[in-house]
């Protein structure tokens, strides 16, 4: 069963007439996770905020969106409310974005978590405290009375996972999670994320240039280029026998890369995580 079944999602900027995602279609099994592939540009950030109906006003959308039988295309802009964070998450790249950053990140937590839950303060505090030590966040309490700019990236991206963790959506869509992170930061991001798979059930779209992560976490990948979705397959068929010459140079331009990278750092293979 699909928990996510996109079809024909066409995307395009109504100011200037411009094509971004020309006909796509793709689906997301329950509990799996798809990876979305693509040179920089190619519609994959537009492509995710579609789902949410999160892209700013001048991009407009046709096609059908389908959560768990529910068509988010069709629903008003108050019913779309209620999906976000409780049934669809989005996980961005940069977490300072996410937070408010005039206050204090238990705020954020207490308004979202409020929107769709009749806890109370104590309870939120409570539940988001064991979801925060799960996530190796040591002192949870004093860190929700911090402000954004006084964690660091990796702590951000941390607090995010800890929020879906307590929101436990149906789908969370995660674009380029780690990519603003240390390479530890990194590590420990992906791992917090393929536990959240594992403890919640839930399903995910992950988008990543990191194809090495890509291999790590995704059960499918779809391939885009310019707009379109050019294939996609199993994780192992495309990472073995892609018929694209253009998947095939992702995934030698990664390794390349990753071959340069491990001669200098002494052996260490990326590739391979
Ligand atoms: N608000 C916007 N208004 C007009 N065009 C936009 C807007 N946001 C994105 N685009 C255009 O849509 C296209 C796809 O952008 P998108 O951000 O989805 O690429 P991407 O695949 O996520 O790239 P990256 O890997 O760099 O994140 C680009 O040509 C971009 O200029
Ligand atoms: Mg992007």
């Amino acid at each position: 069963m699909n928990t996510l079944d996109v079809s024909n999602l066409r995307i395009w900027d109504n100011l200037t007439g411009k094509v971004i995602v020309l006909n796509s279609s793709f689906q997301v099994k329950q509990e799996s996770c798809l990876a979305i592939v693509g040179e920089s540009g190619s519609g994959k950030s537009v492509t995710c905020r579609a789902i949410m109906r999160l892209n700013k006003s001048n991009i407009k959308q046709t096609g059908s969106i389908q959560l768990n039988g529910v068509n988010l295309a069709k629903l008003s802009e108050a019913e779309m409310r209620k999906q976000r964070g409780r049934q669809l998450c989005l996980i961005m790249q940069n977490g300072m974005r996410a937070f408010d950053p005039s206050s204090v990140v238990g705020s954020h937590f207490k308004a979202t978590l409020q929107q769709h839950y009749a806890w109370n303060a104590s309870e939120i505090t409570s539940r988001m405290a064991r979801a925060m030590e799960s996530v190796m966040l040591k002192d949870p309490v004093a860190l929700m009375n911090k402000y954004p700019h006084q964690l660091s990236g990796g702590m951000l991206q941390r607090m995010m996972i800890a929020l879906a963790i307590v929101l436990e959506p149906t789908l969370i869509i995660a674009d380029e999670p780690t990519s603003a992170l240390d390479t530890l930061s990194q590590f420990e991001v992906m791992e917090q994320l393929i536990s959240l798979r594992e403890d919640t059930g839930c399903s995910m779209i992950f988008v990543s240039h990191d194809l090495g992560l890509v291999k790590r976490i995704a059960d499918k990948i779809v391939v885009m280029k310019d707009g379109e979705v050019l294939e996609s397959g199993t994780t192992a068929d495309i990472f073995s026998n892609t018929s694209h010459e253009y998947t095939r140079h992702l995934i030698e331009a990664k390794q390349v890369l990753n071959r340069h990278f491990s001669s200098r750092m002494g052996g260490f293979n990326l590739v391979d995580r």
